[in-house]
């Protein structure tokens, strides 16, 4: 190990820390954190902690929803300018105006959302069981926010009327089926597994769709030998440590997320001396109103189950 890996070792042990990691974490910070893991996954670790602190090497929705989830907990975002654009493209009055305009559907939010979009939906879900949860609803219309392509996703599954509203991610948009056409007819055979937040007509293309911690479950369990990910390339590190035998090609260089980057070893190192020194740095703070109602569809979801 580093020095500034045994340090933070050290000092998250001292302060009981539980670090948690993103599987779109620079591999360093990946490689320090207590666990890894998708959305759903580190939504669910967040909830049952007891730990005294939760470092989130993620963004800041994440960091949020873990605040909603264990509110007694000090969380902190060691790069507190890590947003999600995605996140940002939806705000509590568009749900209102929406929820005038169809006051019969169920609104199911995507976690990529602020704490205060989350108290206005009646759910939540992550690219992992979004389909399960919008099935166990009993409503036949559902609006379904803010991710499009994931919208888009759940429609073909579901016998629901879908109202997707428009937001997707940059990242998994920019990549197009084109693109992908050529990836493919370099590497002709090999299993193409994708996220759902790319586009329908890259989806189209897929051999395998899921999140990320359904992508590394689908690539260590199958006997294929090479595999094209269509995701933010920071899952590479995973899949190479849990399948050192087997390749995989990132099918575009765009597929990095730079918020996703910002927090490196140095800021959770920083993050824990502050800790240490008795003045917590980067600590998320919501009021006890929005947090009681943010988690009403946290709460559900996680019933709802992953
Ligand atoms: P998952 O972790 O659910 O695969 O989602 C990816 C993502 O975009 C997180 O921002
Ligand atoms: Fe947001 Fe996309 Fe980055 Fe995930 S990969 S944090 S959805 S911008």
């Amino acid at each position: 190990m580093s020095p500034i890996a045994d340090r933070i070792k050290e000092l998250k042990e001292k302060h009981n820390v539980l670090i948690l990691a993103h599987y779109y974490q620079p591999g360093d910070v990946q490689d320090i954190a207590d666990m890894v893991g998708d959305s759903y996954g580190l939504a669910k670790a967040s909830a049952g902690t007891g730990a005294a602190y939760i470092m989130f090497c993620g963004v800041k929705f994440m960091a949020e929803s873990a605040k909603i989830l264990s509110p007694e907990k000090t969380v902190i975002l060691p790069a507190m300018d890590a947003g999600c654009p995605m996140a940002d493209m939806i705000d509590a009055a568009r749900v209102k105006a929406l929820r005038e305009q169809y006051p019969d559907a169920a609104f199911v939010g995507y976690v990529n959302t602020s704490a205060e979009v989350k108290a206005e939906i009646d759910v939540c879900c992550t690219s992992s069981n979004a389909v399960k949860v919008v099935q166990s609803l009993p409503e036949k219309q559902i609006v379904f926010l803010p991710d499009a392509n994931l919208a888009s996703f759940v429609a073909r599954q579901v016998d629901k009327e879908i109202i997707a509203y428009n937001g997707y991610c940059i990242v998994h948009k920019r990549v197009s089926s084109e693109h992908i056409l050529a990836v493919k007819n370099e590497h002709p055979g090999v299993p193409f597994l994708v996220h759902p937040e790319c586009t329908k007509d890259v989806v189209a293309l897929a051999d395998f769709v899921g999140s990320t911690a359904q992508i590394i479950k689908y690539a260590t369990e199958s006997p294929e030998k090479k595999f094209i990910i269509g995701t933010e390339e920071g899952i590479l590190h995973q899949l190479k440590k849990d399948n050192p035998d087997k390749e995989f090609i990132i099918a575009s260089n765009q597929f990095v997320c730079v918020n996703m980057k910002k927090n490196s070893i140095e800021q959770v190192l920083a993050a824990l001396e502050a800790i240490d020194a008795g003045q917590p740095i980067n600590t998320i703070t919501l009021s006890d109103e929005m947090i009681a109602k943010a988690r009403r569809s946290l709460d559900r979801m996680l019933e709802i189950g992953g």
